[in-house]
């Protein structure tokens, strides 16, 4: 059986989606869960696009050790020399290099023609080789690249020493079919490409990311790129998870196999959507809540006969846990542990004993505690700021003939500062004096959302919002049986990353 490797871009492409900035800490985190799960190349992010990318790039570069790690660069020397800054340290460094190569791009985007593209590959890749062995070359807009060009750009690339090439679809408009020929054409008309990964990235502005790279790779790819949850700029990026589970679900089809353990792609997810505040759609291919949900009673009742019936992966081979732990006041911290352990967390003994009080907590608002609840708890471990904000106490004052009224009381550190204001509603009023209480200016409130995360009148709410200040944009979350509580929370949570661990 072949065997094809993952090349996931969350932390690059998927991050240049609007709405799902990450800083450092949360980066590193999502890298350690991709490293877990298996990936085998982690493009860690654009290293000249600012200050924070370079850093979070050198950091991921620095931590992760089972697999290589990435930075993208435009096809000149100082990009180069950037990214290679960044990823130097990595156990296994790439310089990921791109130019555009469809008629549209070099006319109206690099106005440069054919033959100064192709000096620019050959100048470009030979730069990066010159500071790093795995140098892989992207032909931006390959798919609406002119076949017998996007060979020679190709060819200009592995003459330079690129070890990686990538075709990608970068604006999703190609078809399966032809995304099979154009593979099929690079295999039989660039000297030299049997020596090198051949690789796709296929963006998903027609719904068709996943089955473009599938056919790219039926063609002969052996690279796959993509994000988790498929984020990534307009309609996204082709979805890891979705790849993954269509050739393990279908080896009798394309007799492919890769490195991940698949049993990781369900809390994977599940930390990329946290990280980023956004919720899963409930009807989302293998992650989404609805994935394994049987509604109607004829496919209930076939599930029941046997489970082939209607379905064709087990939640378990993606990681999601059946909802049968039910847990109480009366468990221990050992209960707890093992159920944690059953639903795949590992948490430090640190995490643990913040967990277990939280847990506690919970007990004393809600009857039982499922698998939902514990997921929620273990998904709203603290991040490691140095500084930040604590709720200490909160009251509101709202009705429909008041209005309403909120008072806030919130730590920093030793000092303890206590604010009152009004709003149009107990949310609005809280929010008001929070703004009173911590140091962040011209922010405003974009997104903010509520959704229950198990069933009953006890159910905890989890507070989502996005708060924007400038070119930035951070996500807050909040969880609580007490839906205003949630919302504080989570304002507090994505305010103190405005403010960030710098000012401590
Ligand atoms: O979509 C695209 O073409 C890209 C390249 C930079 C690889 O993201
Ligand atoms: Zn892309």
């Amino acid at each position: 059986m072949k065997t094809y490797k993952i090349f996931d871009t969350t932390l690059r492409d998927g991050e240049q989606a609007p709405g799902c900035s990450m800083d450092l800490h949360e980066k590193v985190e999502i890298a350690l869960a991709l490293e877990k799960l298996g990936v085998d190349v982690i493009e860690a992010g654009f290293a000249i696009a600012s200050k924070g990318d370079f850093e979070a790039v050198r950091a991921v570069a620095q931590t992760v050790k089972h697999c290589s790690v990435a930075s993208l660069s435009r096809a000149v020397k100082n990009d180069i020399d950037t990214a290679w800054e960044a990823v130097k340290d990595a156990a296994s460094p790439r310089i990921h290099t791109f130019l555009a190569t469809s008629p549209t791009h070099m006319q109206y985007k690099l106005k440069m023609s054919e033959q100064e593209v192709l000096d620019a590959i050959t100048a470009a890749v030979g730069h990066a080789k010159g500071h790093c062995e795995d140098v892989q070359f992207s032909a931006e807009d390959a798919t609406r690249s002119e076949l017998p060009f996007l060979a020679r750009a190709v060819e200009a690339a592995v003459k330079a020493g690129a070890t990686v090439i990538n075709l990608p679809d970068t604006v999703g408009y190609s078809v399966p079919e032809e995304m099979k020929r154009m593979v099929e054409y690079i295999l039989t008309h660039v000297p030299g490409i049997e020596n090198v990964e051949l690789a796709t990235h296929c963006h998903n502005d027609l719904g068709l990311g996943v089955a473009n790279s599938l056919a790219a790779l039926s063609a002969g790819v052996t690279q796959i790129e993509c994000t988790i949850n498929g984020i990534g700029e307009r309609a996204g990026n082709a979805a890891l998870e979705e790849i993954v589970m269509a050739l393990h679900t279908r080896k009798d089809v394309y007799g492919a196999q890769s490195h991940i353990d698949t049993t990781k792609l369900y809390p994977t997810s599940r930390l990329v959507y946290h990280i980023l505040g956004i919720s899963a759609p409930i009807n989302k291919a293998v992650v989404g809540r609805n994935a394994f949900a049987h509604e109607s009673g004829i496919h209930q009742h076939g599930v029941l006969a046997n489970r082939e019936t209607y379905e064709i992966m087990a939640p378990e081979t993606v990681g999601l846990k059946q909802n049968n732990i039910v847990l109480g006041k009366h468990s221990g911290k050992h209960a707890v542990e093992e159920a944690l352990k059953r639903l795949g967390y590992e948490v430090t003994a640190e995490e643990m004993s913040h967990l277990f009080t939280r847990f506690k907590d919970l007990c004393d608002r809600k009857k039982t505690i499922t698998t939902l609840d514990l997921e929620a708890l273990v998904s709203h471990r603290e991040a490691p700021v140095t500084r930040g904000y604590k709720l200490e106490r909160f009251t509101v004052n709202s009705g429909n003939s008041v209005s309403a009224s909120a008072v806030v009381r919130l730590s920093d550190g030793d000092q303890v500062i206590e604010e009152v204001a009004v709003g149009n509603g107990p949310i609005e009023a809280a929010f008001n004096a929070i703004d009173k209480i911590m140091p962040v200016r011209g922010h405003s409130l974009e997104d903010y959302a509520i959704q229950t995360i198990s069933q009953g009148r006890d159910a905890q709410g989890e507070a989502i919002l996005k708060i924007s200040r400038g070119e930035e944009t951070v996500s807050g979350r909040g969880l609580s049986t007490d839906v205003v509580e949630a919302s504080v929370l989570a304002y507090v949570n994505g305010l103190n990353k405005l403010i960030g661990p710098q000012s401590a």
